[in-house]
């Protein structure tokens, strides 16, 4: 749940000040992943008085006459807050330092992350880069997290390190140095690489990390390696033909060449697409070694002493810049609202032929998924809502039983999934760690696992059998909202294509076909209602509570619509199936607490017209989401707050539906004066059990 960046330049110069912004850059487009604390490490001079940490009057003693002749302990800068906090504090503290920022280097490595506390709370002595000690001989930014550290930190303990930070990450960088110590004590200087160091700390380590290393004994260079998070490399050429738009770029190519050049470590693509498209995405147990301006790839093997050589292809970057840039908009969150016209045709785009859908990373298997006994949904919060929306269609279509689940809860039950299943993993992120405990275990038990995420390249796109991307654009803000509608349409299309071989519902799904074809139109008309959505955010905003009551495939977006509004708005907020009702909520129905029924024309609607029925018998503070023509059959006295909306295809109806919820959370953080984009105590992708 953190973001770790690292910039380095070869054969190119550089000033510090730019390094410095290029790291501050990559952490702010990091920054959605989470924002509590950051920090960055540089080199300073060469060894001089400035060189030796005087900051906290420490001289570095014996420990920095251990280090190589020409290299200085790298200066570590971490602070408490957000990343501009930490680029205040940086600059302050480089003028009290007297440090040149208009030097110069032709080589330099420089690490950053910005985190989201598990281990520990906020604080500088928390944040990264977590060091091995007094002169900041191996310094380490980790995403994940560690689950043996208690032991290793108590052997290391005993070897006579002391650890100032509460968290998980710090027996690297000293477990690192107490490897280079060993083997330099032993066989002497210039004994052991650099990778030698971080394949040995590999082999110690448990739990899931993306991790990068910078050392002071192996100045100018970086490792980056990963199990289970993400990690991406960036490589921007700077001869002749930059970016020369090849398709395919081999890594070996950069194995022995001296072309100035700028390499990128990110956590994800947001934070290089300004730089680069080249990018790879490392695999697990990849321990990627940058010397000299060489990229080389060793693949960890634990039954194996020596990791081997890997070559790797580089792949083109399918994004532009303006995705990740606000534009014209305040928030990401308003970004991604109004793009959901552009996001859902992107979604769409090369996929509906003929009156037929084409996912090409389905065909192969959909003879096995008409064969399951079950599928299975599997995902979490929005993820988790926008598969509930899709489960009666996908029912409906295929006629195979469909089951949700929420993945911690499956993990806490170690509820059965046999082979005969299909489990349907959805995860905006492809990271979110009960998601991916899921698939592991669904694995295990041998079910067929079909990955539908946003994220190319993620581990839940690599660790599934099959699956879609729902191709939605990055997503920024932390509350999903075109990712949620592009995932319903992923699922619905899913279900077309799984159900393509009934004769008995073809004119049904060539309906739907059409539905989908006209869906961004109908986007497009329901984004109308922002104005009024913002006049609804009004007179709810110093309400405690907000119900949201929706039945059969609006059961989603009350659940959904309901998320939104706790998660940014900070609003007490339950979405209800209406159909419960009468089994307990009605007792909180009084004058005051405001509750949006959704009853859009569907075959549940003469049920949700009962429901409103009852509600307005027991005074009920009513808003009603009908579709556009209904509001004199919902709301005959004209008595509720009426929200009307374009109708179209049931099953496609809570991807219209969602939307006024979406502008009204965002209008009601707006005007409560929350942080819209980076909700308090959330991060977009929950990389932690
Ligand atoms: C969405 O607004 C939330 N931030 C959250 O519920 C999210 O959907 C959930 O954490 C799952 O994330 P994923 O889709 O990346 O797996």
């Amino acid at each position: 749940m953190c973001g770790i960046f690292a910039f380095l330049n070869y054969n190119v110069a550089r000033e510090r000040r730019y390094i410095l912004e290029v790291l501050f850059n990559g952490l702010r487009r990091l920054e959605y992943r989470g924002y509590d604390s950051s920090g960055i490490a540089i080199d300073a001079d060469l060894r001089s008085p400035v060189a030796i940490d005087k900051r906290e009057g420490n001289d570095g003693g014996e420990e920095a006459s251990r280090l190589p002749y020409n290299s200085a302990p790298p200066l570590v800068f971490r602070q408490e807050g957000k990343i501009e906090s930490l680029v205040r504090s940086v600059y302050s503290e480089v003028d009290a330092m007297d440090l040149n920022l208009e030097k110069s280097f032709s080589v330099h490595a420089g690490i950053a992350h910005t985190r989201w506390a598990t281990h520990g709370v906020p604080s500088p002595r928390n944040s990264h880069p977590q060091s091995s000690g007094a002169c900041n001989e191996f310094l380490v930014v980790h995403n994940g997290i560690i689950t043996n550290y208690e032991v290793l930190k108590e052997t290391l303990i005993r070897h006579g390190f002391t650890f100032e930070s509460e968290t998980d990450t710090e027996v690297i960088p000293k477990l690192a140095k107490f490897v280079f110590d060993k083997a330099r004590d032993e066989e002497g200087e210039q004994t052991v690489t650099f990778s030698q160091v971080v394949t040995e700390v590999m082999r110690q380590l448990e739990g899931a990390y993306a991790l990068i290393f910078k050392s002071a004994h192996y100045p100018n260079e970086l490792i980056a390696c990963k199990r289970g998070s993400t990690l991406i490399l960036g490589v921007k050429e700077l001869s002749d033909d930059k970016n020369s738009g090849k398709l395919f770029h081999d890594v070996k190519a950069l194995t022995k060449d001296e072309k100035p050049k700028e390499l990128f470590f990110s956590s994800d693509l947001c934070a290089i697409v300004e730089h680069t498209k080249n990018y790879l995405a490392i695999e697990d147990n990849e321990v990627v070694h940058i010397k000299d301006g060489c990229v080389s790839i060793l693949k960890f093997d634990y039954g194996r002493e020596k990791p081997a050589s890997v070559q790797r292809a580089l792949s083109v970057l399918e994004m532009e810049v303006e995705q990740i840039k606000k534009g014209n908009y305040d928030h990401f969150m308003q970004k991604e609202i109004h793009e959901q016209p552009h996001s859902l045709t992107t979604t769409m785009r090369g996929r509906l032929k003929d009156n037929s859908v084409v996912l090409g990373g389905l065909k192969d298997h959909l003879k096995t998924i008409r064969h399951s006994r079950r599928i299975i949904f599997i995902g979490c919060g929005t993820s988790y809502n926008a598969a509930l929306a899709a489960r009666p269609f996908l029912e409906e279509l295929s006629g195979i039983p469909v089951t949700m689940e929420l993945a911690s809860d499956l993990l806490d039950r170690q509820g059965p999934i046999y082979r005969e299943d299909t489990a349907v993993f959805v995860s905006q992120s492809g990271e979110t760690a009960d998601t991916l405990l899921a698939l592991e275990y669904a694995l295990g038990n041998g079910a067929l696992c079909v990955g539908v995420t946003n994220t190319v390249g993620s581990t839940l796109a690599r660790r599934t059998h099959c699956g879609v991307h729902i191709n939605a654009g990055c997503e920024i803000g932390v509350a999903s909202t075109k990712a949620y509608t592009s995932q319903i349409v992923v699922m619905a299309m899913m279900a077309l294509a799984i159900g393509a071989d009934k004769i008995s519902t073809q004119a049904r799904r060539e309906a739907i076909i059409n539905g989908l074809s006209d869906l961004p139109k109908k986007v497009a008309e329901v984004l109308k209602l922002d104005g009024e959505m913002r006049d609804l955010a009004k007179s709810l905003i110093d309400t405690q509570s907000l119900l949201v009551f929706g039945r059969g495939y609006n059961y989603a977006t009350a659940l959904e619509g309901a998320l939104k509004v706790k998660e940014v708005a900070l609003m007490h907020s339950e979405g209800m199936l209406a159909g419960e009702m009468k089994h307990g909520p009605l007792a909180l129905v009084d004058e005051t607490l405001p509750i949006i029924v959704i009853a859009t024309h569907d075959a549940c609607f003469s049920k949700q017209q009962s429901v409103i029925q009852q509600l307005h018998a027991r005074k009920g503070r009513l808003i009603v989401m009908c579709s556009e023509g209904d509001a004199t059959s919902v709301c005959p006295m004209g008595s509720c707050r009426v929200i009307e909306v374009p109708q179209v295809a049931d099953c496609l109806q809570p991807v219209i539906n969602i939307i006024p919820m979406q502008l009204l959370a965002y209008h009601l953080t707006v005007l409560r004066g929350y942080d819209v984009d980076q909700p308090r105590n959330l991060a977009k992708s929950v990389t932690t059990e």
